[in-house]
């Protein structure tokens, strides 16, 4: 139990006589806008762009309007539960920060600086195969902090093995296969500004470092960097997989087993008669199909075939503690913060990213309580009105 927000919201308010002078953002667009200004061209539009005219992007904020919440009064809200409980583990929050690859073109600190802030609010940062410091590099900074492994399933299945072994062998505890990736979207800002961070050696550290992958090089990647990353571009996607496949993973792997990118109710299905443990509902923020429907419409479609079987998780949209409230009360038991974490790492490093988390937290904890609920676990549809 806890006053999480209300002593967050102190800190900030007993420095109104004697005023920060290096004040970070509180407004998620002044977040944005700070990135906007820290960036050139290329990166920025790397993180906010998404795939074509951005129609999903908007879908995703416009599906978080279509609820609203309906508050209840005099409920003793005095003290709230924020934890959850995920394949046998307590997290202090709802909340995970979504796998991004490539952060070292938003900020010197990078991945490592993103996994410092998770490790020290105690939100589990979920490793992108597509990092730039290897996956042991990011475990070594985060020490016992909780982490997860993001699976970009290659064409090379010795590769995949490896990342696998290597994921359990550095203390990651579940792998998210992201699905809806087999190959890079059409992105039209990217394209425009002729940019794919992967060409100059950036989000390629998993691969360059790994034994199964740098055993099929001539040359290793410190002599040839240009045939390791024209290597990477051959193996990185497979587009060839289908639902048997999975065997291959659970084959590999004794950790939990995530897909993301789930959408479509018959794939929720699907996944769980595969065998999968968990599942994330996910448009990737919007960077892959563009015309598909917002993440938090397809959430209520999922749940209502998985049920309790496994647990849920949604992103794509989460910009601030309300919208963590629909989606736990619409079924997810956990939600996976992406653009806002870029944001603040494109600000101000390791400490932009826990602000964010943490302001997030904090507007969770205090809606929630004026709301009238005590904890993340008991959120349902009940509190919400449809108003489509
Ligand atoms: C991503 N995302 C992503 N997902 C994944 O599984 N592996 C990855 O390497 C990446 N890389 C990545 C880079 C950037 C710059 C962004 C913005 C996103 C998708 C991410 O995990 C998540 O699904 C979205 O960020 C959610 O959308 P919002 O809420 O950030 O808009």
């Amino acid at each position: 139990m806890s006053n999480f927000g209300n002593d967050v919201q102190f800190s900030v308010y007993q420095t109104m006589q004697n005023p920060n002078p290096n004040r970070l953002p509180v407004v998620y667009e002044e977040w944005e806008k700070s990135a906007r200004e820290a960036l050139d061209d290329g990166p920025f539009y790397y993180v906010a762009g998404g795939a074509g005219g951005e129609r999903t992007m908007k879908a995703n904020l416009q599906a978080f309007d279509r609820w609203k919440i309906v508050p209840r009064m005099l409920r003793n809200v005095e003290d709230r539960d924020l934890t959850v409980e995920l394949f046998g583990k307590t997290y202090n929050f709802p909340v995970l920060h979504a796998p991004i690859g490539v952060q070292s073109i938003i900020h010197e600190e990078g991945d490592l600086g993103s996994a410092r802030a998770c490790a020290k609010m105690g939100v589990p940062f979920i490793a992108s195969s597509a990092s730039t410091a290897p996956m042991e590099k990011i475990a070594e900074v985060m020490g016992d902090a909780p982490r997860w492994f993001q699976l970009y399933w290659s064409k090379d299945p010795d590769v995949t093995a490896s990342f696998l072994k290597r994921a359990e062998a550095s203390g990651y505890s579940a792998i998210v296969v992201t699905l809806d990736t087999p190959m890079m979207a059409w992105r039209e800002y990217d394209l425009k500004n002729v940019y794919l961070p992967f060409l100059i050696g950036e989000g390629v550290g998993n691969y360059l470092t790994d034994p199964a992958f740098c055993a099929k090089l001539e040359k290793s990647p410190k002599e040839d960097p240009t045939a390791a990353i024209m290597h990477w571009t051959q193996v990185f996607g497979n587009a060839s997989l289908t639902w048997d496949d999975i065997a291959f993973l659970r084959k590999h792997t004794k950790l939990p087993i995530l897909v993301k990118g789930i959408l479509h109710p018959d794939d929720a299905k699907l996944a769980i008669n595969h065998g999968v443990d968990g599942i994330i509902v996910s448009n990737h923020g919007g960077r892959q199909v563009d015309g598909a429907l917002g993440a938090l419409e397809a959430l209520p479609l999922v749940k209502e075939v998985v049920q309790d079987q496994i647990p849920v998780l949604m992103d794509s949209g989460i910009r601030r503690g309300s919208d963590i409230i629909k989606a736990l009360a619409l079924g997810a038991k956990a939600v996976l913060v992406g653009r806002p974490c870029m944001y603040g790492l494109a600000t101000a490093g390791e400490k932009g990213v826990k602000e964010v988390l943490q302001n997030m937290v904090a507007d969770l904890d205090i809606t929630m309580a004026l709301a009238g609920e005590r904890s993340v676990r008991n959120l349902s549809k009940s509190m919400l009105t449809d108003t489509k």
